[in-house]
């Protein structure tokens, strides 16, 4: 099995329904929790730039580029690519089709700030595209890192979508970590791969990264009404470059 086109065509499967669930600016738990959250580490204004890695259908570069951040999106899924270039013609967004383990050659400029939002969690090597956001942030840059908990991630009670028990072998990462199926809706399907919070930590020291900051977010359910918040469950990383 080639896994990196394998994991390309569960995203390019799920483009329609995930950009529907986001909407122009993320659904309620990115609005409500985690842009918050990156707003208050990133330092995003238009004194600043902005590369937003596994950027899906975009929700987040458009509420950098609203702030006046020059703002570079990466994603290697074509489909989510093209719904985030529809819902941002009026936005200054340059979007790159790629994948984010070929940084640094992918982009051509260094950035003040990266954003991995729940992206490192669907990578195959995400030591290689934390070592290549630190060859295109500037010193001292900001990279903002959010992924579900291991906790969350092993927890099929919490979540409205569905999941199926975890894949063996066949579907571990780069570090043997195993990947769990997650259901969007009937038939459409992506991977994750769980990994306790710890590996995070130690891959950012291990490529010059300070972390600066380990931030629990809420889980809200995205349907739930009113929002139901869930301590615990997300995972919030903000380090800088040394
Ligand atoms: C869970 S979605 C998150 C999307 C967006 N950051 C957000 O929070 O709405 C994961 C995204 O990472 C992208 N992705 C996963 N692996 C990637 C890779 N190797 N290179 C580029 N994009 C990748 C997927 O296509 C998908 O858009």
């Amino acid at each position: 099995m080639n896994m990196t086109s394998s994991l390309v065509d569960y995203w390019e499967e799920c483009a329609e329904e995930w950009d529907r669930i986001q909407g122009d600016s993320g659904d309620r738990l990115r609005r409500l929790a985690i842009y918050p959250w990156l707003l208050s580490k990133l330092r995003v204004s238009n004194d600043g730039s902005l590369l937003d890695v596994g950027c899906g259908n975009g929700s987040f570069s458009r509420v950098a580029a609203r702030l006046g951040a020059r703002t570079t999106a990466i994603d290697h899924s074509r489909a989510l690519l093209e719904l985030a270039a529809h819902r941002s013609s009026e936005l200054d967004i340059h979007y790159i089709l790629r994948s984010c383990e070929q940084l640094p050659e992918a982009v051509s400029h260094k950035y003040s700030a990266a954003v991995c939002n729940f992206t490192l969690q669907d990578v195959w090597d995400p030591r290689r595209v934390v070592e290549g956001i630190g060859k295109v942030l500037a010193p001292g840059g900001d990279l903002a890192i959010v992924i579900e908990s291991e906790e969350s991630l092993r927890s099929t009670s919490v979540h409205t979508y569905r999941r199926e028990t975890v894949i063996p072998a066949m579907m571990a990462d780069a570090a043997g970590h195993p990947a769990q199926r997650i259901y969007w809706y009937e038939g459409h399907y992506t991977y994750t791969f769980v990994r306790p919070e710890g590996f995070y930590l130690q891959l950012l020291e291990e490529t010059r990264f300070e972390v600066t900051a380990v931030s629990t977010l809420s889980q809200i359910m995205w349907d739930a009404e009113p929002a139901l918040a869930i301590d615990g469950k997300i995972i919030g990383l903000h380090a800088r470059k040394r």
